[in-house]
């Protein structure tokens, strides 16, 4: 990392930082294969009559946990994104049952588990689909078993709903940054909430503990899962069919830049790696983090030799972004990213505040402040230095009028109302005293 860059992230500025090792998706070495993308898409597919029957929120949809892609133009502009080519929003706040980006990995990740359990403990035949799993015994026998997590709220909420939807008994490990409506929505569904005062990392690793020392704790391993990975990964394939749609060209004269907001990394680099199957090197993408935890950032800039922690650059790792308040990136979603990220960018909390409020009066979406980040990337690439610079690099330059830019926006609806208003009160305070 240059002298510049660390003096830049300790000062608190928010900064866009271009990726070295970015390069062809053809050429990338990383320790997965596009076919599990395919094979997660299938398996999403097989998992619908289950999700239809276990989950009342889905019985419209047919068991298909997807968003909308939302065109944002009024949006963009007030987003100062310079008004060249298309910005649309994947609406993940909305996103069933969790109401978070997490319900693509931890609904995924439960439902799998609870698949192979049950064919291991004789209650469904090998030829048995997961459908099986909405039989009343089968849910019985599972409440034997325990699925853990730790996290800062979402994936906890995700996969806390899941496993009780399945009929297991969950314990979710929260960190100290976890907000107390997560909390009360856990327990409200059954699940068992231990609280750590302390940070993501210490709750993840208290979680792990547990589950070692019990054989019946499955641990959904936030930090290394591949499960989860690939379960973000498959709505490439959707945001992919929505563009088609709408008839939006991905091509060499058409960029995609994707705007991916990051915690541990496994949400934005699953949804990443998905796409650069996808789209290959059509597809740009960017992940986004609070200033005080830029946990891919430091790691990825430093190189993966040894493991950085933003407390290891004289960061906090203290944001209201709780879902992304994590110090150290994974280092299996940093292994696959090094190659195929084009970029981090970084956000201050008042910033998130700002955006928040601006997504609700020109586009009437409910954002939680992780999610306002992804926002902020068009600018960050029309206006920085660091962007023009990658524009140029990648000779896209002259492309922008064709250019397509998706925010992918990863939480924010199931906030209760009071909490909400008082985010919105904030932002429009903050957007008041600028002018
Ligand atoms: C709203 C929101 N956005 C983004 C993220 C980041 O996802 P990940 O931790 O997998 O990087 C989270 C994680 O909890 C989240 O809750």
């Amino acid at each position: 990392m240059t002298d510049r860059v660390l003096q830049r992230l300790r000062d608190l500025e928010p900064l866009l930082w271009i990726n070295p090792k970015l390069g062809p998706v053809g050429q990338a070495e990383v320790p997965v294969s596009p076919a599990q993308v395919l094979q997660a898409e299938d398996n999403w597919r097989a998992l619908a009559p289950l999700l239809q029957r276990c989950f009342p929120e889905l019985a419209q949809s047919g068991g298909v946990i997807a968003s909308d892609l939302i065109e944002v133009d009024t949006l963009a502009r007030a987003m100062d994104a310079g008004a060249v080519g298309r910005f649309f929003v994947k609406g993940d706040h909305a996103l069933p049952v969790a109401g978070s980006v997490k319900a693509r990995g931890g609904i995924y990740e439960v439902c799998l588990h609870g698949l192979s359990l049950a064919r291991a403990l004789g209650l469904i035949g090998p030829d048995d689909g997961p459908e099986a799993l909405a039989d009343g015994a089968v849910q019985a026998r599972f409440a034997d078993y325990t699925i853990a997590v730790g996290s800062t709220g979402n994936l906890g909420l995700s996969v806390g709903l899941a496993a009780r939807g399945l009929g297991f008994r969950a314990v979710v490990h929260m960190s100290s940054d976890a907000k107390a409506w997560k909390v009360a929505r856990l327990r409200q569904h059954g699940v068992e909430v231990v609280q750590h005062p302390a940070d993501y990392g210490k709750a993840v690793a208290a979680a792990r503990a547990a589950a070692a020392a019990d054989p019946s704790i499955y641990f959904v391993d936030d930090e290394r899962s591949e499960l989860l990975f690939f379960g973000y990964a498959a709505a490439a394939a959707e945001l992919r069919d929505q563009l088609q749609a709408r008839q939006i060209p991905v091509d060499a004269d058409h960029p995609l830049f994707l705007y991916l907001p990051c915690g541990i990394g496994g949400a934005p680099g699953g949804v990443a790696y998905g796409l650069k199957q996808v789209f290959g090197d059509h597809a740009h993408c960017f992940f986004v983090e609070p200033a005080q935890s830029p946990c891919a950032l430091v790691q990825l800039a430093a190189g993966l030799e040894q493991v950085v922690t933003v407390y290891d650059v004289g960061l906090t790792n203290k944001t209201e972004a709780d879902g992304m308040a994590v110090a150290e990136v994974s280092q299996f979603v940093a292994a696959v990213m090094q190659p195929l990220l084009s970029g981090v960018y970084t956000v201050r909390d008042t910033d998130l505040f700002r955006w928040l409020a601006l997504a609700q009066e020109h586009a009437a979406l409910q954002l939680e402040p992780s999610a306002a980040a992804c926002l902020g990337g068009p600018a960050m690439i029309y206006n920085s230095a660091e962007g023009q610079r990658y524009l140029a690099e990648q000779g896209l330059a002259q492309k922008t009028e064709q250019a397509c830019h998706v925010m992918w926006a990863t939480g924010g609806s199931l906030v209760p109302a009071s909490e909400y208003q008082g985010f919105l009160d904030k932002g429009r305070q903050l957007l008041n005293s600028d002018h």
